[in-house]
C-alpha cells in the first residue's frame, strides 16, 4: 500500500506532512510503500536525499505523488487541482477545517475520496499520540514568546552587570492549554517573571509546577471545564468578572501572550482597548488566538498594530515558521494515527470506531459532517 506525501502548495505553509524519520517508521513498522514529492521536505529542511535514505521513493511532480496512492498525508486541506489528481476509492489524511471547507469537503466526496480531518482527533488518552493540535500548539506557545520578547525593548531576565542592575520582564499568559503550558515554559527559560490565568481550574496545579503564579479568579469552578477537558463558553457574568480579573492584573505586565480558546466559536475577547491603554508604553501582546478572532479587541490577525503605545502582534500559522520540528511531530502524530488504521498493511476505515470515526469528513462519496 503505498502512501504518499505531496508539497504544500498553500501560500506561506513551509511545514511537511511528514519528516524523514517517520517515513522510516511507516516503512519498517507498516510495510508501506512511500512516495514523495521532489522537494516536498526542503523549507522544513529535509532533503531528498534523508527521504531517500529513509526508504522513500522521490517522485518530479504533484501528478506523480498524488495519482496511484491509497493515502495521501498532507498538512493544509487539500486543494482542487489536488482533489483533481487523487485517486477515487483513496484516503487523504490532513488538516480540514471541519465546519469552514464545505467546497473541499463537497469535492472529496464527488471524487470519491475519503477524508479525515487531523483536528478532529478525540481527545481520549489513547489518541493523544495522533494530536496535531496539541503538537502544533507546542510550536506556537513556544514562537508566540520569542516574537514577543524580540519585539519587547526589554530584557526578559534579571541581570547584575556593571552598567547596573536590571530586573525581569513581567509575562503573562492568558490562556494555560497546551500552547499556553509552553508559553510559560519557555519565558520562564528566558527567565521572565511568569503569571498566567485561565477558566479551566485543572490549569492551576499545571501552571504553579512550572513555576509561574496563577492569577486569582474567585469564578473558577469545575463547571469551566466542558467535554473533552475543553473550556466551554463563559455566561455573561463569569465574562465580565474574567474581565476584571484581568484588568486588575495587566496594567503592570511588559509582554502578554494571549492563547484562549472555545471549541468551534470565535476566540473570547479577554483584552479591551482600555486594557491596552492601561498598559506602560513599549509593552507588547501576542495574540496566538488570531486564527480564530484574537483574544484582543485590537488585534489584527496576520499583522502588527501599534496603539496606545502598545505593540499588538498576532501572528497566523506560527508552526509553519519552526517548520523542521514542527513537521517532525506532525508526522510523528500521523505515524501513531496509521499505527491505528493499518492492520496487516491494508488501511481499515471502521466508520464505527471510536477514533476512525470521529475524524471522517467523507467516505463511500458522501459527506459525513
Ligand atoms: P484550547 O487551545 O482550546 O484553549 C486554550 C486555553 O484557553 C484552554 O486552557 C482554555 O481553558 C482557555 N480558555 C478558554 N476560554 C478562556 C477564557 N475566557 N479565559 C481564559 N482562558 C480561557 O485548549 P487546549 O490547549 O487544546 O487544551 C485544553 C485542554 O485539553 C487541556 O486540559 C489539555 O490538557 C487537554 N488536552 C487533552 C488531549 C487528550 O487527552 N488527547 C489533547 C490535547 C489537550
Amino acid at each position: 500500500m503505498r502512501i504518499s506525501v505531496p508539497t504544500e502548495t498553500a501560500p506561506r505553509e513551509q511545514r511537511v506532512a511528514l519528516a524523514p524519520d517517520s517515513v522510516a517508521r511507516l516503512i519498517k513498522q507498516q510495510q508501506l510503500e512511500v512516495v514523495v514529492q521532489r522537494g516536498a521536505g526542503l523549507r522544513a529542511g529535509f532533503r531528498d536525499a534523508a527521504y531517500e535514505a529513509a526508504g522513500a521513493a522521490i517522485v518530479p511532480d504533484a501528478a506523480a505523488a498524488l495519482g496511484g496512492a491509497q493515502i495521501i498525508a498532507k498538512v493544509q486541506p487539500p486543494s482542487a487541482d489536488e482533489i483533481a489528481r487523487i485517486d477515487p476509492g483513496a484516503t487523504v489524511i490532513s488538516l480540514m477545517r471541519p465546519g469552514q471547507s464545505a467546497d473541499v469537503v463537497a469535492a472529496l466526496a464527488a471524487r470519491n475520496v475519503t477524508s479525515l480531518a487531523l483536528e478532529l482527533v478525540p481527545r481520549i488518552t489513547r489518541a493523544q499520540t495522533m494530536d496535531v493540535l496539541s503538537s502544533q500548539s507546542t510550536v506556537a506557545g513556544y514562537k508566540g514568546v520569542l516574537i514577543g520578547a524580540s519585539a519587547l525593548g526589554k530584557f526578559l531576565p534579571m541581570l547584575t552587570t556593571a552598567a547596573g542592575n536590571i530586573t525581569p520582564a513581567k509575562v503573562f499568559v492568558i490562556g494555560a492549554g497546551v500552547a499556553g503550558l509552553q508559553a510559560i515554559a519557555t519565558a520562564r527559560r528566558l527567565g521572565g517573571v511568569v503569571s498566567a490565568f485561565d477558566v479551566r481550574p485543572a490549569s492551576r496545579e499545571q501552571v504553579l509546577s512550572l513555576g509561574a503564579s496563577f492569577v486569582a479568579n474567585e469564578l473558577v469552578d469545575a463547571s469551566a471545564e466542558a467535554a473533552g477537558g475543553y473550556a466551554r463558553a463563559q455566561t455573561q457574568d463569569e465574562e465580565a468578572r474574567t474581565l476584571a480579573a484581568i484588568g486588575r492584573h495587566i496594567a503592570d505586565m511588559d509582554l502578554v501572550v494571549t492563547t484562549a480558546q472555545i471549541p468551534g466559536k470565535p476566540a473570547p475577547r479577554l483584552i479591551t482597548e482600555a486594557m491596552v491603554a492601561s498598559m506602560r508604553a513599549g509593552s507588547v501582546i501576542v495574540d496566538l488566538a488570531a486564527e480564530t478572532g484574537g483574544n484582543c479587541a485590537l488585534s489584527k490577525p496576520g499583522e502588527t498594530v501599534q496603539a496606545h503605545d502598545v505593540t499588538i502582534i498576532a501572528p497566523l500559522n506560527l508552526p509553519s515558521t519552526v517548520a523542521f520540528h514542527a513537521s517532525q511531530m506532525f508526522g510523528r502524530n500521523i505515524v501513531e494515527l496509521l499505527k491505528h488504521l493499518v492492520k496487516d498493511g491494508v488501511l481499515q476505515l471502521d466508520a464505527a470506531d471510536e477514533i476512525t470515526g470521529a475524524m471522517m469528513m467523507t467516505h463511500d462519496g458522501k459527506v459525513l459532517r
